[in-house]
């Protein structure tokens, strides 16, 4: 099957044997499989708006055609999406100055909270009051944007809980930060992260592209010590609070890129983020990655392959596999998941672990 053929899978049995297929140059092992549930799962959902008279829809426009899709009764949402979605529209539409100008929203679900945020094309300060009188009279915590401008209604920051083995981790983060879009599968990541690595000798970890501390929170049990990085401000902020959250004391947060990380360990560059650390204090028996789409740049890969044992999660096969053809030169991959991250869709998410050949 070509790579062309896959952007076309969304059935999960076929996203399972096009995985066996492409990576079985690399291995051919068992790979663990985990579903999403079909309904309800999407914590992050954004939409269009579309004017039509007097009537206001929600819409999306289809990739390929670029055709308006016409949005009236979805389930692939988080519940708390779909069912806030009618009563906010039925609001805007009997409000000319909420639905002026209006072209678009985001919702962004936890287990807990629902943040709606809602895109204009005019000054949103001129409709205050109504914005206002609207996140009071649903209960509900809103944002409006507009260009350079924000308005916060109720609270921005949404937490968050995740049940791992048996243990509940806690999360602040807003709207801003990288937020894995199925909670249900990103419960299964980390622990099947947590469980491949339950046998292993391990010491330090280092962790780039940590985002808010979603893994990082989880694993500060398993090593001795996380230094954990990421380019986001944003993110590092919450990771921060995410400790004080879990009265985690062994984790270090710092913000940089990771090839500002490359040149630091290389010592070819100091860091005034890095002060306070002595880098040399750490011992790092496992590197946990977890880029962009784009994966890892040459930088990254030279870093990483120094260390004895490398857990790599990627949200694009693509990428992934580019990658290991550089690490199978000095790791094998020793175990493999992959996980149905939208159901009904060709994405999904992958995680393996190396060890040092
Ligand atoms: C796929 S997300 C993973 C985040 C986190 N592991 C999680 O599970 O929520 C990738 C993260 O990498 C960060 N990032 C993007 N480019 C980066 C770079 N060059 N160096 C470090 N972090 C980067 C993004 O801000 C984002 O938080």
């Amino acid at each position: 099957m070509s790579l062309k053929e896959f952007g076309n899978i969304i059935d999960f049995q076929e996203k399972i044997s096009f995985i066996k297929d492409f990576f079985l140059e690399f291995y051919n092992g068992e790979i663990d499989f985990f579903n999403s549930p079909i309904k309800y799962f999407r914590t992050r959902a954004e939409f269009s708006f579309y004017h039509d008279n007097h009537k206001i829809y929600y819409a999306m426009f289809d990739p390929k055609t670029k055709k308006k899709i016409i949005i009236d009764n979805i389930d692939f949402p988080d519940k708390k999406i779909c069912d806030f979605m009618p009563i906010l529209l039925e609001k805007i539409e009997t409000n000319i100055n909420l639905k002026e100008k209006l072209f678009g929203v985001e919702f962004l679900a936890t287990k807990h909270e629902l943040s709606t945020t809602l895109l204009y094309h005019k000054n949103i300060e001129t409709i205050n009051q109504d914005l206002a009188n609207l996140s009071s009279k649903l209960n509900c915590n809103l944002i409006a944007r507009s260009k350079n401008k924000k308005l916060v209604f109720n609270h921005e920051n949404l937490k968050q809980s995740l049940l791992i083995g048996d243990k509940e981790i806690f999360y602040e983060f807003n709207n801003d930060c990288f937020i894995q879009p199925n909670t249900f599968i990103n419960e299964k990541m980390i622990s099947w992260v947590k469980e491949s690595l339950a046998f292993e000798v391990k010491k330090d970890l280092l962790e780039l592209y940590c985002g808010y501390g979603n893994f990082t929170l989880a694993l500060a049990d398993d090593f001795s010590k996380i230094l954990a990085t990421e380019i986001s401000k944003n993110n590092i902020h919450f990771a921060l609070k995410n400790c004080e959250l879990n009265d985690v004391k062994n984790i270090y947060f710092v913000r940089l890129s990771s090839e500002e990380l490359s040149q630091a360990l290389k010592k070819e560059r100091d860091f005034f983020r890095l002060r306070q650390f002595n880098l040399d204090d750490f011992h790092f028996s496992h590197v946990l990655v977890d880029p962009p789409r784009a994966g890892l740049d040459k930088s990254v890969i030279d870093l990483i392959k120094q260390y004895d044992n490398i857990i790599y999660i990627s949200c694009n096969p693509i990428s992934l596999k580019e990658n290991l053809k550089v690490l199978n030169q000095t790791h094998k991959i020793t175990k493999m998941a992959i996980f149905d991250q939208f159901a009904n869709t060709p994405h999904l998410e992958c995680a393996t672990l190396l060890t040092k050949s």
